[in-house]
């Protein structure tokens, strides 16, 4: 199974679907990483020596053509999944359409509560004692897709929001791992 793996930031998750390829754990083919921007993520894939990309929305005319020339991007390693690990754009419905039902997210926070760019912080806000993170498919609205896997993450007293992400992404890591190779057919040793 061959996946393309979008990042925006540090990566860790891409890290860990890395690290899980090469201990042999997850029998998944990189095809690509590809991110909004150069971040640590691409460095990740770089030293990883996966082939990696950038597509800018500052280098095109406007939201569109980026969605246009992101999907034919990731359309030309022809993945039989996107993985969207940490991926903050909101891509259009016509790209959506293009993998339909074949892209991946991961958001940290348990949907449908608190979706959108800060759902740590807002479950913080809120007062929560247990959030957690979702792993579902994109569908053509915000962190609304199908949902394929959660798990809960306790809120501890004089949590900030670095210290309660670091908890969630400790089981984000794993979780989507593990939901990566459901999609590949290899079973949960
Ligand atoms: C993850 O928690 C993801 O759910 C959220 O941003 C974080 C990205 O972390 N959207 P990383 O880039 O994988 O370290």
């Amino acid at each position: 199974m061959r996946i393309v793996v979008m990042v925006s930031g540090s990566g860790t998750n891409l890290q860990s679907i890395l690290d899980a390829v090469q201990a042999d754990l997850l029998d998944v083919e990189i095809a690509a990483v590809g991110a909004d921007k150069p971040c640590r993520g691409i460095e990740r894939a770089a030293d990883s020596g996966i082939e990696n990309f950038v597509v800018s929305p500052s280098d095109h005319a406007d939201r569109a053509a980026w969605n246009r020339a992101l999907e034919e991007k990731i359309a030309s390693y022809a993945p039989d999944y996107v993985i969207f690990a940490g991926f903050m754009r909101i891509v259009d419905a016509d790209l959506v359409g293009r993998f339909e039902g074949r892209i991946v997210n991961t958001h940290p926070a348990l949907l449908p509560s608190f979706p959108g760019a800060h759902g740590v912080r807002d479950a913080l806000a809120h007062g929560v004692k247990i959030t957690g993170v979702t792993v579902h498919v994109v569908d053509s609205g915000v962190d609304t897709g199908p949902i394929l896997a959660q798990a809960a993450v306790p809120v501890l007293d004089g949590d900030d929001e670095e210290a309660l992400h670091e908890r969630i992404k400790a089981q984000e890591r794993s979780l989507l791992v593990t939901t990566i190779k459901n999609l590949s057919g290899g079973a949960i040793d």
